[in-house]
């Protein structure tokens, strides 16, 4: 059967779902079907919680489930108090029929280990498991994520239900991974928990005088005399305490979540993955700390109020792809709309599909709605479902089952593909905390500086990636550090070594500022790489207007934070320089430099050009950073609205194209610059006409 003729008559089928289901429901399901040989490339999936329905109604949502192509349901994960319902005593059994449903309807399962959600016996008999909030009063039951990370006898009451599901499901051939926990959130700030942070700060700075030193707590009398008298601070700490305690929290969340991976490691397959939901640009710990021990990157994409900003989404999806450096699971979405923002409006029909293939495009294997239906009581009753109170199909639904039958289809081609990137983008807890700590101009977001200079070389080079800038970087044509405020030796060697060997960094504002202390380095800006530079940051100014710019990247203005540069070698050359301004210090001062070292060249701009991202000089920039750096494109520019992913193995590429222009804009027509198929209707395609939200998925082989 035609492809598209397939799509259409599954979308049918979707569009009548309420007697289909029915139908679905009433015929007998095999009761030992296998679990499916060959996986799916692409899972969509979604997130049901069996405990809370009849069993006698798990058939028809399944069935509702397997009419829409869900290929998997993450189960279990705040299931606590019903897989242990009094201390010792288990009950997996209910579990264990829940799995054996979705497995006769070809639907595979992740289980989610339930320690975000402690039954009411446990917190009731330990107390000490519950939290201390930062106002001193321990936490309650009755929300969740009430528990404390750091408390030994809740790291063992979760370690042993971890291992009494490892134990049942480590060889399910139905289960095909594992989440540790949900969103880690919430730290504690007890007497036990400090404790173990003054143990954890003795352990890295060995002695008091070290730490002296470093924190440089002769300031304000702040100096230590006994482990014990070092605080918890959050706020406006010490520089080297808040970012330790940070640190503390990032290495806890690791543990904490070791411990359960253990167990579940000890007594499961090695197909079965291990993965945390982690949360995109969310920075209560360091992601790339905690995803150490995982095999798989996942996260929770939440667009909350708004329609989607496909720069900024996509930029958290790069992050996230850069964790483990590889493909990625977006563990929960929104079925069009939620529940906990301000404004909970929806998504516009269309963009919940074109999301979906936008996760795919950025490296997701896997996309999966949270949820599949409210529970009838409890805190998030407003939230977007696939199916209402009633059970029966959301307006969404269609869309969703139309996503489903594509992934089906568009699978076999995206199997064993990846993004590829000449351009990184250097990313660090560390830095985007230190610089919010001490922000010194409000308007400077590092965040939005980071996702500024993300979407302007992405709407050119097509794909970047995000890393840590610890890892290694020799694969990239072009580094750009944007305000990467904070450098550990390590990272800074790992810069000065990728330059020395033919790479092109670029050193955004408040760049290479601070040491691995969160303390000021002895160098000006940028520190340890000024010398390679040639040329460093005389002084900083936090902006209350705006400061003309001209140079090699055309005419425009600087707002927000500028740097008055200098240059100290010959061949270090001034790319831009400040205007005129009342402020004085700047005028025709240098704005930008760069410096070839060898075959490669480490520039540092010191005017803001990311406050603003319709600037034309962060575009020129941008252009004139790839064609030095040697980037080609795949392709020229596109029509505006229009994004191009593309992924791709030794053999193929695939390209995904979307139109997320404006509801007014005109369709856009993009010819492509060779021949390609279209992957879901199989017909060779020279260019492609997009309506708004419309996904065109093509692919050409390599060579
Ligand atoms: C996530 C959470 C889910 C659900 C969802 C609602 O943060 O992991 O359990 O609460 O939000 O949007």
């Amino acid at each position: 059967m035609h492809l598209r003729r397939a799509l259409l008559l599954s979308l049918a089928a979707a569009l009548v779902l309420g007697p289909a289901a029915r139908t679905f429901a009433s015929q007998p399901a095999p009761s030992n079907a296998p679990a499916d040989a060959t996986p799916p490339a692409l899972y969509l999936g979604t997130a049901w919680y069996p405990e809370q329905w009849p069993e006698s109604r798990w058939d028809t949502d399944l069935t509702l489930m397997q009419a829409a192509h869900i290929r998997f349901v993450r189960v279990g994960e705040f299931a606590w108090s019903m897989l242990e319902p009094s201390e010792g005593h288990y009950d997996l059994d209910w579990l264990d029929r829940a799995i054996r449903a979705a497995q006769r309807h070809h639907i595979a399962v992740v289980i989610g280990t339930p320690s975000a959600a402690p039954p009411a016996w446990l917190t009731t008999k330990y107390p000490e498991t519950l939290r201390i909030k930062q106002d001193g009063q321990r936490d309650q039951h009755g929300n969740r994520q009430q528990f404390d990370w750091s408390n030994p006898k809740y790291r063992e009451l979760a370690r042993a239900m971890a291992l009494q599901l490892a134990q049942r499901f480590g060889h399910d051939p139905n289960v095909i991974g594992w989440q540790i926990d949900n969103e880690y959130a919430n730290e504690s700030y007890g007497p036990a928990t400090q404790a173990q942070f003054q143990d954890w700060l003795h352990a890295r700075y060995t002695t008091l005088d070290n730490l002296n030193a470093r924190w440089t707590t002769a300031y304000w009398s702040q100096t230590y005399t006994d482990w014990s008298q070092i605080p918890i601070e959050t706020s406006y700490g010490n520089p080297g305490l808040l970012l330790n305690w940070k640190r503390f929290v990032s290495d806890t969340w690791r543990s904490y979540q070791k411990n359960q991976i253990d167990v579940i490691r000890a007594k499961s397959d090695p197909r079965q993955f291990i993965t945390t939901n982690m949360m995109g640009f969310f920075d209560g710990y360091d992601e790339y700390t905690v995803s150490q021990d995982l095999d798989l990157a996942s996260w929770d994409d939440y667009v909350g109020t708004g329609q989607l900003n496909p720069v900024s989404n996509g930029a958290a999806h790069d992050l996230t792809r850069g964790l483990l450096r590889k493909n990625f699971w977006v563990m929960e979405t929104q079925p069009g709309f939620v529940n906990w923002s301000p404004d909970n409006n929806s998504l516009d029909k269309g963009a919940v599909r074109a999301m979906a293939w936008h996760d795919v495009g950025h490296g997701a294997d896997a996309v999966s709605y949270w949820q599949w239906r409210s529970a009838l009581n409890g805190q998030e009753e407003y939230h977007g479902t696939l199916v209402g109170a009633d059970g029966t199909p959301v307006p969404l639904y269609p869309e969703v089952a139309q996503l489903g039958s594509e992934f089906a289809m568009a699978g076999p081609s995206l199997a064993g593909t990846a993004v590829h990137s000449d351009v990184a983008i250097l990313h660090s807890y560390d830095a985007v905390w230190a610089i919010n700590w001490q922000r010194h101009n409000k308007a400077f977001d590092p965040l939005a500086t980071m996702v500024t200079y993300y979407g302007a070389l992405r709407a050119l080079a097509h794909s970047v990636d995000i890393v840590n800038p610890s890892v290694p970087l020799s694969q990239y044509k072009l580094v750009v550090a944007p305000a990467l405020n904070l450098l550990t030796d390590q990272q800074a060697q790992n810069l000065i070594d990728y330059v020395r060997n033919g790479g092109h960094l670029v050193l955004t504002q408040r760049s290479a500022m601070k040491n691995t202390d969160n303390g000021l380095f002895t160098e000006r800006q940028p520190g340890p790489l000024a010398d390679l530079l040639g040329g460093r940051v005389a002084q900083y100014y936090a902006l209350d207007s705006s400061i003309p710019i001209s140079g090699a990247w055309g005419s425009s203005s600087t707002n927000v934070w500028a740097e008055l540069l200098s240059t100290s070698s010959p061949d270090t050359k001034v790319l831009m320089r400040y205007g005129k301004s009342p402020l004085g210090w700047l005028d025709d001062q240098p704005a930008a430099i760069t410096r070839q070292v060898g075959k490669g060249r480490i520039t540092y701009i010191g005017a803001d050009l990311a406050s603003d991202s319709a600037s034309p000089a962060l575009a020129a920039a941008a252009k004139w950073m790839l064609t030095d750096a040697g980037v080609h494109p795949a392709f020229g520019a596109l029509p505006p609205g229009v994004d191009l992913y593309i992924r791709s193995d030794a053999h193929h590429e695939v390209w995904i194209l979307i139109n997320f222009g404006d509801a007014k804009a005109a369709p856009q027509t993009v010819t492509l610059p060779t021949a390609f198929t279209n992957v879901l209707t199989g017909s060779p395609t020279h260019s492609v006409t997009l309506n708004r939200f419309d996904v065109v998925i093509l692919q050409r082989p390599t060579h």
